[in-house]
């Protein structure tokens, strides 16, 4: 039995007090990707996968293990470069870019097994999300002079602001490493917005949390969205939170797309039910 399965069976929880898809409006597509595909030597993770996102929506990419929603989104940050198809992000068909040009020009992402230095504290784990935003160079830093220093003041209350908005005010001088699992995926949340992106990837946020902190973490995502405006991407196994929050649901299955649309269309795809869900919709 999958994930998905074993959650279809599951007691109904609610995430994001019915906020999702009818109320949320989105605008045009921000991100395009066209015939994709991606092979690690023999091994086929993407094939000729096509599929957009609109600006300010939530859009899920679910599947079982190994479908290749992770490359997906390794591949959207520029960490993979497909071997076929072509990506158009803001209107420009983008080339060649790695992750570092992807990051610059407002992609950020969290990973599906957290990437904190897990030794130093919260505000400084956010505050290397800040990297890209730094002006002054490394000797300026260094010295602590003049701009360095303003800049420095101005990122971090920056850094205090996703703080506050995260609800961590009290950790935020904690070594991540003594945090328990669920507020680590808070503040790895927390580094990937102090980069102000324009899109969040989101790989697997809430895999591994109980109900309560999944709903917690589901307001926190919808919040993102609402207030900054941030279009998001959300792989995610858990099906009532992918019904509840996201707008359109694209579904991969060894490697191929097998269903696009909204969470009702993707619900009664019978190739959707038979490869993950399991269940047939009522
Ligand atoms: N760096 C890599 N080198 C070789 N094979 C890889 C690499 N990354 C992914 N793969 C393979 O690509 C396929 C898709 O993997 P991917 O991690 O994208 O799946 P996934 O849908 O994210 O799975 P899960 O739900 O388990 O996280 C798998 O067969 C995987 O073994
Ligand atoms: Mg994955």
């Amino acid at each position: 039995m999958t994930e998905a399965q074993m959650q279809m069976n599951e007691p109904e929880a609610h995430f994001g007090e019915g906020e999702s898809a009818a109320r949320r409006e989105t605008g045009p597509v921000i991100l395009d990707l066209k015939n994709i595909s991606l092979s690690f030597g023999g091994v086929r993770a993407l094939t000729d996968i096509s599929f957009d996102v609109r600006q300010h929506e939530i859009r899920a990419i679910i599947g079982p293990n190994g479908a290749g929603k992770s490359s997906m989104l390794n591949v959207i940050n520029g960490v993979y470069r497909p071997q076929q198809g072509q990506i158009t992000y803001r209107g420009e068909v983008r080339k060649n870019m790695d992750c570092h040009a992807a990051a610059k020009s407002g992609i950020a992402r969290t990973f599906q097994n957290i990437a904190l230095f897990k030794g130093m504290t919260v505000l400084d784990n956010i505050m290397t999300g800040r990297n890209l935003k730094m002006k002054s160079n490394f000797l300026m830093q260094a010295l602590y002079w003049g701009p360095a220093r303003r800049e420095e003041i101005a990122h971090r209350i920056k850094a205090e602001e996703i703080i506050d908005f995260l609800e961590i005010q009290a950790i935020r001088k904690t070594p991540v490493g003594r945090l328990p699992y669920g507020l680590q995926k808070r503040v790895e949340l927390g580094r990937a917005l102090a980069a102000e992106p324009e899109i969040l990837l989101l790989d697997e946020p809430m895999a591994g949390m109980n109900v309560e902190e999944k709903q917690d973490m589901c307001r926190f995502i919808l919040d993102v969205n609402d207030q900054f405006g941030t279009t998001i991407v959300l792989i995610e196994h858990d099906m009532g939170v992918v019904m509840d929050i996201s707008d359109r649901v694209v579904v991969l299955d060894y490697g191929k797309k097998i269903g696009d649309g909204t969470p009702d269309e993707v619900r009664c795809n019978q190739d959707v039910i038979n490869a993950y869900l399991g269940v047939a919709c009522s």
